[in-house]
């Protein structure tokens, strides 16, 4: 939020301006005031635009933001429904970007009660996907250049959805962890922009700052009355690693089913993406064989992580398209892999 003139404002994105029809949009004039840019009601056409030419940072009451995202979400399912029929990677990469405003826009203030519209959001892609499975998977694969969160959060996402529907886990199971993994990084919020970004190796004070986000994420999501009670466990736990090492240290407990499925799912999409500009993104394959390393280590769950590289294939269980972020897998590699680990 900004506070221009004594009051508090949310900017909002240019590109997400066809979602705010039933919102007043405020623009900040050259004078550094802030005025009416467009009542609520008026709905913005590409004339509009041209007619009435973007000024500068457009903004939005506090107030409103909920009803903003909430017709956001509303436009998305509404193209979602549309490009579900179409594998059209032009349309698909139009989706993801729309998803990712979405999603940036929720995690950038999750403490103003603005994660209320993810659930609805990730029911759409779980009934999307039981449509047209490719649709979401491909979703996971659209490549980036700004890698962000959101982006990271998204893919996250579409490979835990894929994963959930692999081994065959009821519709609410299936929300409850595309929702979690969706949220499992929000803590990120309250670190420095700084640290989360910084093209080299954390000091040992920042990488301290990072290391709260689990904890900071589950905080964040309790203060929502108790709607998130599986995300919640699972952002908490998703960096503990079962051998008692990963963070929050010192922690005690058991790690919930769906901390040891996101715990999984995000190593790999962070390793198959530039998630530090210091490194490179690493093969589909190769990202597999040093999980299986960990997991033969004892620091993963083997059954999860069997199931998981099974869902990334194309042949088993007769389902098709592959859900890496990246290249193909063929089956023997995947047996090579996962043939230890079942043994
Ligand atoms: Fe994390
Ligand atoms: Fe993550």
């Amino acid at each position: 939020m900004e506070l221009i003139d004594g009051k508090e404002w949310i900017a909002v994105r240019k590109s997400n301006l066809k979602y705010y029809d039933e919102v007043e949009l405020y623009y900040r004039n050259p004078a550094g005031r802030i005025v009416l840019y467009k009542p609520a009601g008026m709905r913005f056409t590409d004339q509009a635009l041209e007619s009435k030419p973007f000024l500068g940072s457009l903004y939005i009451r506090p107030e409103d933001k909920l009803r903003a995202l909430r017709e956001a979400q509303r436009g998305f399912s509404t193209d979602l429904a549309n490009r579900a029929i179409t594998s059209d990677p032009e349309q698909l990469a139009l989706l993801k970007r729309d998803l990712t405003i979405i999603v940036d826009e929720t995690l950038a203030e999750p403490r103003s009660g603005g994660l209320q519209v993810l659930p609805g959001i990730v029911t759409d892609i779980v009934d999307a996907y039981s449509d047209q499975p490719t649709v979401i998977k491909q979703l996971a694969r659209i490549s980036h250049t700004d890698y962000t969160t959101a982006i990271h959060s998204i893919n996250v996402m579409a490979l835990t959805v894929g994963y959930s529907y692999y081994t065959n886990r009821p519709v609410d199971e299936t929300r409850s962890l595309g929702l979690s993994a969706l949220l499992h990084d929000v803590g990120k919020v309250e670190v420095d922009p700084a640290v989360l970004t910084a093209p080299r190796r954390l000091t040992d004070s920042e990488f301290a700052e990072m290391a709260r986000h689990p904890q900071t994420g589950a905080e964040i999501l309790g203060e929502y009355n108790g709607g998130f009670t599986v995300a919640r466990e699972a952002t908490l736990h998703h960096h503990l690693k079962l051998d008692g090492s990963g963070y929050p240290a010192g922690f005690e407990g058991t790690i919930s089913e769906a901390g040891r499925i996101i715990a999984i799912i995000d190593a790999y999409e962070a390793l198959t993406n530039d998630d530090r500009p210091y490194r490179s993104a690493m093969r589909p394959l190769a990202a597999l064989k040093l999980l299986k390393e960990d997991t033969d280590a004892g620091k993963y769950d083997r059954q999860v992580f069997s199931q998981f590289v099974y869902s990334l294939t194309d042949f088993a269980g007769g389902r098709s398209g592959g859900a890496s972020s990246g290249a193909r897998i063929d089956r023997p590699e995947i047996d090579e892999i996962t043939g230890t680990v079942d043994s």
